[in-house]
């Protein structure tokens, strides 16, 4: 069994860590791939958003799966393309993925289902995007509707800087065509967390909870970036919001997409604010999470081949996704100067030493091999993650790996789960 997963982050490496350990064993491709993604099959020289090569290699190799990871081509609809070539293909289709690529449109669904989220007003003139400032007052928050790789959101204390939030996009064009149209939204204050859903087209099955750390530094200071560490289960998920998860998030939403002709199939995200007014969605997204995806699916006990099979068959049930019982923490090693802008190609120390420990698993994200040595490529380099019997365990273990590993400029964050262990506390 042959099997392509588009994408070359952490969420591919962890991907194609589990594929890699199916019981189908299947031979395993990666575009692009990573330094870790070589650990289990081969990496090709096709980028992640190269349809015409992708198309190309898929209509000579003939996967019987491909798995696409990152929401780029799944909205630039890497899926219909596949499956007009008869090709096997997991994750939503171009109309299913604007859920991501459009936050216009996911509100507008939202809405139409009856799915709580902040209220939103979206707007292509500034002066007119101002103007109902007066009406929001602050905080509030400015989005560009589009795909701006987690840079498009400012979250804005003060009238000037949503203003110039405002101005950025629609005037400076500082997420071109994406920023064409923002959302202003109310602010919603209370914590965040993520729930991830496997979808066949009309059912889904929810997987653990987790929460991801977005931004920079320590006591969520510093600007936002694409995650710095997660873990799962979140406790401020509490078994009785479940219920509400599915009936009032989930479910409708996929109802209202049914209604509009889109069967959703793959993965729907759902970030979550769980606040004193209960759950709200703040976002969609039509794939795994990153760093979220290296620590749920490692806690996956069953196999994901047929899991992900079920989900294109539409014949997925609850009793195919089975779970370890245990904790699993990720703690995302990044290169000097991110979010911002910072410099490639740092070899990397002790991946092995770290890998040895107990627990660990160190994935990969931006990484690539030159001259035999594993050295840096992006801004997130590495998530290395533990998993343990309980949060105490898991964290210290992820940790202990973190000292064994080194590059010039690293940057991390030290209190990855440290809200779980005040929810914990407090209840
Ligand atoms: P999004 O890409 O829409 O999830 O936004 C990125 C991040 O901005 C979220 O993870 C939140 O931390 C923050 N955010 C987005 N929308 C809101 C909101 N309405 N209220 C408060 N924070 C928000
Ligand atoms: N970790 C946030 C995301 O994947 O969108």
């Amino acid at each position: 069994m042959k099997i392509l997963v588009i994408g070359g982050g952490g969420r591919e490496d962890v991907l194609a860590w589990k594929l890699a350990r199916d019981s189908a064993r299947p031979e395993l491709f990666c575009a692009p791939g990573n330094a870790g993604t070589r650990r289990y099959g081969t990496n090709l020289d096709i980028g992640a958003e190269d349809m015409d090569a992708l198309l190309a290699w898929a209509r000579v190799h003939r996967p019987d799966l491909t798995v696409v990871g990152p929401e780029a081509p799944l909205c630039a609809g890497v899926v219909d393309q596949f499956e007009a070539e008869g090709l096997r293909v997991f994750g939503p289709s171009q109309a299913g993925a604007e859920l991501e690529g459009s936050k216009v449109f996911s509100k507008e669904v939202m809405s139409a289902a009856g799915v709580p989220t902040a209220a939103a007003e979206y707007f292509t003139s500034a002066a007119e995007a101002k103007a109902y400032l007066d009406q929001t007052g602050v905080p509030v928050v400015i989005k560009a509707e589009g795909l701006a790789a987690g840079k498009g959101v400012t979250v804005c204390e003060t009238r000037e800087q949503a203003e110039s939030a405002i101005d950025e996009s629609l005037v400076g064009r500082a997420f071109g065509d994406a920023g064409n149209r923002i959302l202003v939204e109310a602010f919603l204050d209370g914590e965040e967390a993520s729930i991830l859903a496997l979808v066949d087209g009309t059912r889904f099955v929810l997987l653990a909870s987790s929460q991801d750390h977005k931004r920079a530094l320590d006591d969520d200071q510093g600007p936002n970036t694409g995650g710095m560490g997660a873990y799962s289960p979140a406790p401020i998920i509490a078994d009785e919001m479940w219920p509400l998860i599915r009936d009032t998030v989930f479910q409708p939403l996929l109802d209202e997409l049914t209604r509009r002709g889109i069967s959703y199939k793959g993965v729907l995200y759902a970030g979550l604010m769980v606040g004193e007014s209960g759950i709200k969605v703040l976002e969609f997204n039509c794939r795994f999470g990153d760093p979220e995806a290296q620590v749920v699916i490692p806690r996956i006990s069953s196999d994901l081949v047929p899991v992900l099979n079920a989900c294109i068959d539409g014949a997925l049930s609850d009793d195919l996704v089975t779970w370890h019982d245990d904790v699993a923490v990720g703690v995302v090693m990044a290169s000097g100067g991110y979010p911002g802008s910072y410099q490639k190609g740092k070899v990397i120390e002790g991946l092995d030493d770290a890998g040895s420990l107990d627990g660990v698993v160190v994935f990969h994200a931006g990484t690539a091999v030159r001259d035999g040595d594993v050295v840096t490529s992006g801004g997130r380099v590495l998530c290395v993650t533990a998993r343990g019997r309980d949060l105490e365990q898991a964290v210290a273990q992820a940790y202990k790996a973190i000292e064994k590993i080194g590059f010039d400029g690293a940057h991390y964050r030290r209190d990855i789960a440290a809200k779980a262990f005040r929810c914990v506390r407090s209840t």
